[in-house]
């Protein structure tokens, strides 16, 4: 008898075929989003589960289905899930990571490019009809080429971030965890380490690209912002609330800081209603990995473990310790 597994939501229909030559395939292809008690009913009896971020599951669901073994995420980041209580329960949990660190990497510069030289804003000044000239003081904004760009996070993605920053000329500071090795800093630009603070004070941009935690929860609030520079745009591609929203809201509000490009919230899909009255931020609705060949890939990437881990062998994106 073939395992059960549930797809909760709409992916591509080839990789849905696949799963079937090997699954009991229960997908949700119309994309409905089923509330958290739904998406606990679905889940009774299945032997696997793919979901994506904006799934939730808390210890209390994944423990209430004993027949679950594997919880596959499509996406790298997976604080959606609780892995402490899945390995408590002998539940494999995978994520997709690399196959999204180039096209993520490309969206962070599209936001800061965007937000440095108001790209949004005169667009949507254009749109309203109220370009009558061309005028010298119209829309400036700041420089990328040549400026100092802050990374906060450098795993993966950020590294992949700094690499293009060659093309711009621009000094590269970071701050992490852990410091990088020589050899990676130098093929991040030759990036350089410093502390939090030096990093804030420093950077004429800010890229955030930390995961969500305890630990990161509200990372850049009031008293971090105070310190950036009035000039700089602050990007986040990472995860929503290592940002405290209404602190960056107030930041933009009174131009402390210059801009912001934004992809993700705190309580996404809702978005704080302030930011629509700000003209200096680019809003984006979390689409940071969503070209056809990589969101095709992180697919694929899940597929792959499911099968892995359904068939008794490790699944190559093992998340448990
Ligand atoms: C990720 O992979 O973590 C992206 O943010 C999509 O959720």
């Amino acid at each position: 008898m073939k395992q059960k597994i549930l797809v909760a939501r709409a992916t591509f229909p080839d990789v849905i075929e696949r799963l079937q030559q090997q699954f009991e395939v229960e997908s949700n292809q119309e994309d409905r989003i089923f509330s958290p008690a739904e998406l606990h009913e679905k889940m009774q009896g299945k032997d696997g589960v793919i979901i994506t971020s904006s799934e939730k599951l808390s210890g209390e669901v994944i423990t209430a289905n004993p027949q679950l073994k594997a919880i596959c995420n499509v996406a790298v980041g997976y604080n959606n899930i609780d892995v402490a209580a899945a390995t408590k329960a002998g539940i494999m949990v995978t994520n997709t990571p690399d196959v999204l660190n180039e096209t993520t990497a490309d969206y962070a510069w599209t936001l800061l490019m965007a937000n440095a030289r108001r790209t949004s804003e005169s667009e949507h000044y254009l749109r309203a009809g109220k370009w009558k000239n061309w005028r010298f003081d119209q829309f400036l904004g700041a420089d990328v080429h040549g400026a100092t760009l802050g990374i906060l996070g450098m795993g993966r993605i950020g590294q992949a971030i700094a690499r293009r920053s060659m093309g711009f000329d621009m000094q590269v500071i970071y701050h992490n965890r852990s410091r990088l090795t020589p050899d990676q800093e130098a093929h991040a630009n030759n990036a350089r380490y410093v502390s939090k603070e030096e990093l804030l004070r420093t950077a004429d941009h800010l890229i955030l690209v930390l995961p969500y935690s305890e630990q990161t929860h509200h990372i850049i609030g009031a008293a971090e912002l105070a310190l950036m520079k009035p000039t700089a745009t602050l990007v986040n591609i990472a995860r929503g609330g290592i940002v405290d929203d209404v602190a960056l809201i107030a930041a933009l509000r009174e131009h402390r800081i210059a801009s912001a490009g934004l992809d993700v919230y705190e309580n996404e899909p809702a978005l704080h209603p302030d930011f629509l009255t700000l003209s200096n931020v680019v809003l984006t609705p979390h689409i940071g990995s969503a070209s056809e060949k990589t969101r095709r890939a992180m697919s694929d990437c899940a597929s792959l473990n499911m099968v892995a881990a359904l068939s008794g062998q490790r699944p190559p994106n093992l998340l448990n310790p």
